[in-house]
């Protein structure tokens, strides 16, 4: 293949990086290659690419000789510093206009940096998420890519292309200006954590109450065939029926309870708290991992602290139909609370996000792809501007109607001493934005009585702030008002 041939290369043959190659390659496009470790681009070329539009390099030199112009090379490496370290090995060998993109689960503030400084370069900068493993890199994954406007019409054939299709339109756009899209891919990935951890408070009762793996699977697929028609459900389903070759167990059985993590979830609930949006079921699900973190001390507690003894006696069949509706009406808190968050982000950082067409991007290849997403991009279709999903009439509906469900499987699981945090923080988060007065006219008094920090009163104009002088003895000085 002569030089400069390659409509976009790529850097990092571990098995995202393979995958997406090779779908780009059957969707027509002739792909360079490069890799730290050059013999893995000999091994790929001799292997999984004989055959196909892909050529290698050697060095960054050759690789780069082989991109036509404007280059665009795609860094499918890890997260953090081996993507700066890519960017100066590239830098001396592009030139004005080309495109450096980090395809890799990169935080967005190292985005927003990046490209700031690739920009300075007069290069263009995208950081893309790339959703649905090696399984949606190969066969169409969930694209999600921010940056430099400027780069997006000469990567948008290619992305488009290869991404997952929803109704036949890509499940793939642009999504805004520098680290935009990795917000996005981040706040997907701290959703997913929501989803699987709802799943698996799910899984947890439906054991509680006495039914084994395979029977709960068949629960699963039963599921995955109405609302909650979504990928983890079904993969949950398959992964409860499955067995252990070793000892004829269901495999789930024989796996150990102690959740990792590499850290999009934690950013999630990070960024949350520095925008003050509370994303309580995705911190929950994040608190759950590291619950499960402290294993030992965990069995160490078991041996002192009692819980209940209380046996499930009532209907198993309209307990399941309970638990269902529950973990409905909890997904639909869940999705509010990270479409309120990316909105309040879109704020911060000058972003103008597509509600609906982000939900296009998650309706396939994504790991939280689902029908349930279909539901949240017609809810953005058309409407001027959706204050809350949860006041959306089609989920104020559901949720009304799966109110006693929601209550009846959290008292049984009070009763039962089942943690379902999850389950719990998503009601306390719909009785919270439903109730027009909350306690915090007590806790506005307790900070003004020990900190002299003011409060606002429901009989004087908002912005004005008083303080009394509780004990008698306290001074009128007050602390300055402020809210982080
Ligand atoms: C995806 C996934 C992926 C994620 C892994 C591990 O969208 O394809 O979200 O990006 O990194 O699933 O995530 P955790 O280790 O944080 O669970």
């Amino acid at each position: 293949m002569s030089n400069g041939q390659a409509d976009i290369g790529l850097i990092g043959l571990a098995v995202m990086g393979q995958n997406l190659v090779l779908n780009m390659a059957d969707h027509g496009f002739t792909v360079a290659v490069f890799n730290r470790t050059v013999s893995k681009v000999d091994d790929f070329l001799a292997n999984e690419a004989k055959g196909k539009s892909i050529v290698g390099g050697h060095s960054i030199e050759e690789f780069v000789s082989q991109l036509k112009q404007p280059r665009r090379v795609m860094l499918m490496v890890k997260a953090g510093k081996p993507v700066d370290e890519f960017i100066e090995h590239l830098l001396p060998h592009l030139g004005a206009g080309d495109i450096i993109i980090d395809g890799g689960n990169s935080n967005f503030q190292d985005t927003i940096r990046r490209c700031a400084y690739v920009e300075s370069k007069g290069l263009q900068y995208i950081g893309t998420g790339v959703s649905g493993g090696e399984e949606g890199a190969r066969n169409g994954p969930s694209i999600m890519p921010g940056g430099s406007p400027a780069a997006w019409p000469h990567v948008k054939d290619i992305f488009q292309a290869i991404a997952a299709k929803a109704d036949g339109e890509p499940c793939c756009d642009w999504v805004g200006e520098n680290g935009a899209g990795h917000y996005v891919k981040m706040t997907h990935n701290g959703i997913e954590y929501g989803d699987m951890q709802l799943i698996c408070e799910a899984y947890s009762l439906l054991s509680a109450v006495g039914m084994t793996a395979p029977e709960i699977a068949e629960v699963f697929t039963e599921w995955n065939k109405g609302e909650l028609d979504s990928y983890l459900v079904q993969i949950t389903s398959e992964i409860l029926a499955k067995l252990d070759p070793e000892t004829g167990k269901p495999i789930v059985d024989v796996i150990q309870d102690t959740a990792g993590q590499k850290g999009t979830g934690k950013w999630t609930v990070i960024s949350a708290c520095d925008l003050g949006v509370p994303v309580t079921i995705i911190a929950e699900a994040v608190f759950a991992r590291c619950l499960s973190a402290i294993k030992s001390e965990r069995v160490d507690a078991s041996k002192l602290l009692k819980g209940p003894k209380a046996v499930f006696r009532g209907d198993r069949k309209k307990f399941i139909e309970d638990v269902r509706q529950a973990l409905y009406a909890s997904k639909i808190c869940s999705y509010a609370q990270g479409f309120q968050l990316m909105r309040a982000a879109a704020g911060e950082y000058k972003w103008n996000l597509n509600y609906g067409g982000i939900a296009q991007m998650w309706r396939g290849g994504c790991i939280i792809r689902s029908q349930f997403l279909g539901r949240i991009h017609d809810a953005f279709g058309g409407r001027k501007k959706v204050v809350n999903l949860l006041t959306v009439p089609f989920f104020r509906s559901a949720t009304r109607k799966a109110q006693g469900s929601w209550r009846r499987v959290i008292s049984q699981a009070v009763k039962l001493g089942v943690p379902v945090p999850g389950f719990m923080t998503a009601l306390a988060y719909y009785d919270g934005y439903r109730s027009e007065r909350l306690p915090a006219n007590l806790l506005q008094a307790q900070r003004d009585y020990f900190g002299a920090h003011t409060y606002e009163r429901t009989d004087k104009p908002a912005g004005q702030f008083f303080h009394t002088n509780w004990t008698g003895s306290g001074g009128s000085i007050t602390a300055g008002t402020y809210t982080v």
